[in-house]
Parts: structure tokens; sequence; C-alpha cells
């Protein structure tokens, strides 16, 4: 077996308590994303997002979050995708962000909705020519037979859309997790890290608390 028992790393970082965390989750998570920004972390609107089945089967897979508000983290994908088949049956998601620079971990869960065709459009056309492309061409998660079929369905797409913009393909689009759930932790000394949790209440408030680490 390969292990890794010799691989250890000290968080020498700021504490995260409840005093100086922002009441509102959303806040506190535009204050680390940017703060992740500044470290230059390579895509740190990067997110792990696990979906599952209808029966509970899990899968997570790395998308990037593209924006955000307090209606939820959006990103954006393959309508037929594997990903998608799950959301459809069971709206269930959960993400998670580290930064290792700072030693920060986010995790937030919630439901998944699709968000209105107007605003995938409105992102669509900000997309590189050739990633539009490959939204075309890619019957995203379904197999494929070489490299080749790739590469021949993007010059057949290429041809087919010359000279014109390359509209949004019907199978193409955002999602919005809306998250009753948020998790902050900060690595610290010694492996007593902090961990701060937010949970939706009734009233729409968050009520936050310290978790063992
Ligand atoms: C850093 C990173 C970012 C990614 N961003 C996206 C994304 O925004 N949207 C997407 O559909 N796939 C993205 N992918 C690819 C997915 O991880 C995954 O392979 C793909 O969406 C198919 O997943 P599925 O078969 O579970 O639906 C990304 C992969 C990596 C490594």
């Amino acid at each position: 077996m390969t292990t890794f028992s010799n691989m250890r790393t000290e968080y020498p970082n700021e504490p995260l308590d409840l005093e100086h965390a922002d009441a509102d989750p959303f806040a506190q998570f535009a204050n680390w994303l940017q703060a992740a920004i500044d470290a230059n972390h390579v895509e740190a609107n990067a997110m792990s997002l696990a979906t599952a089945t209808a029966n509970g089967m899990p899968s997570a897979r790395m998308v990037l979050l593209k924006g955000f508000d307090r209606q939820g983290f959006v990103f954006f994908t393959n309508y037929n995708s594997r990903k998608a088949t799950e959301i459809a049956e069971n709206p269930n998601a959960a993400l998670c962000f580290y930064w290792d620079k700072l030693s920060r971990q986010v995790r937030a869960e919630g439901t998944v909705e699709k968000i209105a065709a107007a605003d995938s459009d409105a992102y669509f056309v900000t997309r590189p020519r050739d990633s539009q492309i490959a939204t075309w061409v890619s019957e995203q998660s379904t197999v494929v037979e070489s490299r080749a079929t790739l590469d021949e369905g993007a010059a057949r797409i290429i041809e087919q859309f010359e000279g014109q913009d390359i509209p949004r393909p019907p199978h193409w689009g955002g999602y919005r997790v809306k998250p009753f759930r948020f998790e902050f932790w900060q690595g610290r000394p010694g492996r007593l890290h902090d961990r701060i949790a937010y949970s939706l209440q009734d009233d729409n408030s968050w009520k936050i608390q310290r978790l063992a680490p």
C-alpha cells in the first residue's frame, strides 16, 4: 500500500471565531473567496460538486463557480450530463471549496435549480468561441469512440457556424445551488481547527455554531 503517514502540514493561520465570522454566510464566503483570489490560487472559484441519484448513490466532480449572490451559487454545464440526470432525480447537492494557501475549506449544502434561460444566454455570449463550439460538440458524460470523433465534431460545428454567432445549445446552461447550510473550516496549529457552521432557520435567519474539529 502507498502510504502518506509522514505527509503532515501545520496550519499557522488566523483563528475563525463566532465573534469575527460574518452573520451572513454569503458575506463570509465573499470575504474568503476574495482572500483566495488575492493569495493567487489558480482557479480559486473551482469547487467540488456532489450530486446523488434518487436512491442516494453519490458522485462528485469539480466545476467552476461563475457567480453567486444571496440566491445561491451558479455553475454551467450540460443539461444531459450525469450530474444533470442526478439533479433531475434528486435536487440536493453539496459544494466544497479548498484553498490550500490559506488552509481554508468551505462546504455548502442545498437544493439545485436551473437558472433562467436568458441568464444562461447572457453568460454563453461571454465564452470564448472554442468553448462555445465545445458545448455543441460534447454529449457530456456519454461514451465517445475516440478523440478523433470529438475533433471531427468540432470541425463540423466550426463549418456550420462559419461567419455567424454561435447560439447557446438548448442542452447547455446554468444551475443554481441554493444553500441551506454552510461550514467554514480554518486550519489551525495542532489540529484543533476552527469550524463555524451556519444553518438556515424557518424565519430565514442563519443560526451560527462552532463545531468540533
Ligand atoms: C477545475 C475543473 C473545473 C471544471 N469546471 C467545469 C464546469 O464548470 N462545468 C462542467 O460541466 N464541467 C467542469 N469540469 C469537468 C467536470 O469535472 C466533469 O468532468 C464534467 O462536468 C462531467 O461530469 P459528470 O459526468 O459527472 O456530469 C471541470 C473540471 C475541473 C478539473
